[in-house]
């Protein structure tokens, strides 16, 4: 409906040229103005195609309408950009326009849309013909039966045990790719022409001025070099775990990482747990008596916005959402005010729980951005990559798993959590390492090799397998040559440096908060929710300001740039646990495990409230408090050990052996709770704990005198390095 304005503007602007610049500044916002208009008018039109198209409801019919859609909002954009160009003069802008200067320079400079039209229509097609056969073929072979869904092949990958199999159900999804060939010679390409239409010599530069940071590729080269001892610790003990001593550091096939791209290797947690993995258990358990998927995992992630007084995300958004796709959610916006739906799957996972966190912070940006008013649509959907916009996401998918998050959300609960610190920490570590510390690798892979290709440093005649061996060295996985078509970014010619940035500083983000709290067992919930000022600044600008000019502000001015080390000392621990497992000579031992005392359990969808344990100090100021309650941390000590090895923050002390009903199945199979079970263990439960309460009472009478002293040096120990 606006179509037209533009071009009548336009005309009156270049007829009454010759005006004062104020005339000329008029006529450019008036055209701008109706420039953004006319986007938001194709948005809504995509959107609504999309949307179809990923409810798959008429497969055929529903990829041909986006198609067309695609199709056309690459020459709109181009023409746009002509109207825009047409209008701009110098003199229309003064020194202190930066807002109106910025509308035009995202207007100008759109990315990849500015493509000649046959090479744009040749890029949507392939892209969106391939992710539309991804996502619905429905031939998949997931073990025992050979015609399924994507969604079933993600959770038989996860599920599944014997290696033959897997390696079948991955070669049955490599067979739905697109054309490799086709791929290297007509798309990959198409970057070189889009970098030198938006007036880039070489492709990397395009992809830094696309991410908005200068040197970025540089940058995560970086940052890489220091994360990848990590990366490289976890890969070797998981071929340890996996395989055996004699694998370590040899590439794995992605198979074995039960994942089919390779860049999340979260399938594996329950081969890899360490000893003591109660946590992991319990969490997993909760998770599936609760039935925490689908709408009920974003009620969850609702909560935790709630607690941070981010605001909950209208009820008509989650009502408007699907939940019978596939995981991770993607979320399509209309670019309307709250308009915004997204399709999700219904299975029940430690990541799908976390992705839901993910995807709702997402949302809630979105609308926070968009109620700003200075945010007209070219600043609130720029085509351009933030860090900022991956990073505040994925900081709350993080404090999805904090412990008190879990407790409040009924899925582990705080006291258990406080016995075993160190152990249940740990655990927490690996989860999220095995999601995050591949994706990195995969992020800047990824790039990396589609530069080397774009600038000709693999000889010709090796080309077709160069992504296998690229992902060999750099990665230490064993891909199929062409696995790396199954993302949407690489299909779309899209850059996935804007995402490695943005995992970079979520946990700078993170670390900006924590160092605040006053001591490590305080509520960091509690705390953000009191800070959130920074959150809520960064995401009202939008696109309005580039991000890097943000990053300041929003780390409390801790650092204005890009740092790997908020990344590394999040998973200090994990770190040294790996050393010791792949060093069994070493000395870092993490400390013993207290098992903590039986408890009543939980009747369904009930957070346990029972034995008298210890409340977490909420700072240093509840002395007196602190020293009471470990007083009754270890009232249920039969004998202390010397400290000799107290490596880290808590203490070692020998207990009473009193299995604890959740982790009594075998550890290295995947505990599968039933309901039922809980009530026969509580029973037994009940009789063990009165035995022993009246052991007890008896033995700490005598021994709580002489544990006095070294109760006080542990608790000094216990207030974090
Ligand atoms: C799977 O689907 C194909 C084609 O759709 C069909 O020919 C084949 O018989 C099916 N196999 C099974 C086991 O259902
Ligand atoms: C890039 O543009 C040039 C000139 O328009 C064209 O000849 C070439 O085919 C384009 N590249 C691709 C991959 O289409
Ligand atoms: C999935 O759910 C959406 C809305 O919730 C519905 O429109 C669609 O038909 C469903 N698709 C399938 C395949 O059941
Ligand atoms: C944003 O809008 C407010 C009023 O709505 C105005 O005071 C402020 O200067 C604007 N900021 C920018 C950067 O234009």
């Amino acid at each position: 409906m606006w179509r037209i304005f533009p071009l009548l503007l336009c005309f009156y602007a270049v007829l009454s040229s010759g005006t004062s610049s104020d005339d000329d500044r008029r006529w450019l916002v008036s055209l701008i103005d109706l420039v953004e208009l006319d986007y938001q008018d194709q948005c809504n039109q995509r959107a609504e195609a999309t949307w179809e198209e990923l409810l798959g409801n008429e497969k055929i019919l529903s990829l041909k309408v986006l198609l067309e859609q695609d199709k056309a909002f690459g020459i709109f954009s181009s023409k746009q950009k002509m109207d825009v160009k047409s209008a701009f003069t110098s003199q229309a802008l003064a020194a202190d326009d930066d807002v109106l200067r910025r509308r035009v320079k995202l207007l100008l400079q759109p990315g990849d849309t500015l493509l000649e039209t046959e090479q744009w229509i040749r890029l949507v097609t392939f892209a969106d013909t391939a992710l539309n056969r991804l996502r619905f073929a429905g031939d998949y072979n997931c073990g025992v039966t050979v015609n399924c869904t994507l969604r079933e092949l993600h959770n038989a990958i996860a599920r599944e045990q014997d290696e033959e199999k897997l390696r079948l159900m991955k070669a049955s999804w490599d067979r739905h790719l697109p054309d490799f060939t086709e791929y290297l010679n007509k798309i990959l390409p198409l970057l070189r022409n889009a970098s030198k239409e938006n007036l880039y010599d070489s492709v990397e530069e395009y992809w830094d001025s696309l991410a908005e940071y200068e040197g970025a590729m540089l940058t995560a080269r970086e940052i890489w070099d220091h994360v990848r001892p990590l990366y490289l610790k976890l890969h070797k003990y998981v071929s340890l775990k996996l395989k055996g001593v004699d694998e370590v550091g040899k590439p794995l096939p992605i198979h074995l990482l039960r994942s089919l791209n390779g860049d999340d290797w979260s399938n594996l947690i329950e081969s890899l747990l360490p000893t003591h993995p109660d946590i992991y258990q319990k969490l997993h358990a909760n998770l599936q008596l609760k039935d925490v998927s689908g709408l009920n995992a974003f009620k969850e992630a609702n909560k935790l916005l709630k607690q941070l007084n981010l605001g909950e995300i209208p009820s008509e958004i989650l009502k408007e959402s699907a939940f019978n796709g596939t995981c991770p959610p993607t979320i399509v916006d209309w670019c309307e005010p709250n308009r915004m739906r997204f399709v999700s799957c219904k299975d029940v996972s430690i990541q799908n729980y976390m992705d839901a966190h993910e995807t709702a912070m997402k949302i809630k940006y979105k609308i926070t951005t968009g109620l700003h008013s200075n945010n007209t649509y070219v600043l609130r959907e720029a085509p351009r990559y933030s860090a900022i916009y991956e990073a505040v996401p994925g900081f709350v998918s993080l404090l999805s798993l904090n412990p008190h998050t879990l407790e409040r959300a009924g899925l582990y609960p705080l006291n258990r959590f406080n016995y075993n610190q160190n152990h249940n920490r740990l655990v927490l570590q690996l989860i999220i390492a095995l999601r995050d510390l591949p994706k990195l690798n995969y992020y800047i892979a990824a790039d990396e090799w589609r530069l080397d290709v774009l600038m000709g440093k693999i000889p010709y005649h090796k080309i077709n397998e160069s992504w296998s061996e690229f992902r060999k060295n750099f990665s230490l996985i064993e891909s199929s040559n062409s696995d790396i078509l199954g993302s949407a970014h690489v299909l779309s010619n899209k850059p996935y440096i804007g995402n490695f940035l943005g995992l970079i500083l979520k946990y700078q983000v993170y670390q900006s908060f924590a160092e605040e709290l006053r001591s490590d067992d305080s509520d960091l919930i509690q705390h953000v929710s009191e800070n959130n000022q920074r959150l809520i600044d960064a995401m009202m600008q939008g696109y309005g300001t580039p991000w890097p000019e943000m990053v300041s502000d929003l780390l409390a001015k801790r650092e204005n740039g890009l740092e790997y080390t908020g990344l590394t000392d999040y998973f200090r621990l994990l770190d040294e646990y790996l050393d010791n497992q792949l060093d069994p000579t070493s000395e870092n031992t993490i400390e013993e495990y207290v098992e903590p005392p039986i408890e009543v359990p939980p009747q369904e969808n009930e957070i346990p409230e029972e034995t008298p344990l210890p409340k977490a100090e909420n700072n240093e100021g509840e002395q007196e408090n602190a020293i009471k309650t470990h007083d009754n941390i270890n009232e249920n000590i039969i004998d202390t050990e010397d400290d000799h090895n107290y490596k880290l923050e808590t203490s070692t002390v020998g207990v009473l052996e009193i299995k604890n009903p959740l982790a009594a199945g075998d550890q290295t199979e995947p505990t599968n709770v039933k309901e039922a079970s809980y009530n026969i263990y509580w029973w037994i439960g009940v009789a063990v704990a009165i035995a022993i309460v009246v052991i007890l009472v008896a033995i700490i009478a005598r021994k709580r005198h002489n544990h006095r002293k070294q109760l006080e040096r542990q608790r000094r120990q216990n207030s974090r390095a």
